[in-house]
């Protein structure tokens, strides 16, 4: 069966600091750098979610686009966007949000709501040059 991979980018602007609590401030500072600034500091981030399948015989789509716009819009964005990522967004209470961190949480947040076994990756830039993927292993 032929299998495609379909892709929907999406952008949103957050705030975050990297600062592990169990760490000392020295070691935040060295380790995390301006990512550590007591005031917070924002990214433009990028995200591009996939998902594969066979397209369906009769719509010719893996799935239809609005609707995992959609799912991305109610889960991530509405969420994330213009947020600061440790306080203000419910599914990342706790988590230090590195991009890998963001990814992986991101991934569990979208994984229920779309066909079983879909989601390939979800792929997360925090700058231009800088991303993560990751793939639910
Ligand atoms: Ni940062």
């Amino acid at each position: 069966m032929a299998r495609a991979y379909v892709t929907r980018r999406v952008h949103f602007n957050a705030a975050h600091r990297m600062d592990n609590p169990d760490k000392s401030g020295d070691w935040n500072r060295t380790t995390f750098g301006k990512c550590n600034s007591p005031n917070w500091h924002g990214h433009n981030y990028v995200l591009e979610v996939t998902v594969a399948g066979t397209p369906d015989s009769e719509t010719g789509y893996v799935m239809d686009l609005s609707e995992l716009k959609q799912i991305i819009q109610e889960r991530i964005i509405a969420k994330c966007d213009h947020s600061n990522l440790n306080m203000d967004v419910d599914f990342l209470r706790g988590v230090l949000p590195s991009t890998e961190n963001l990814a992986i949480a991101f991934w569990q947040q979208l994984e229920p709501a779309l066909p079983e076994h879909s989601l390939h990756v979800v792929r997360l830039y925090e700058t231009e040059r800088n991303f993560v993927e990751y793939r639910g292993e």
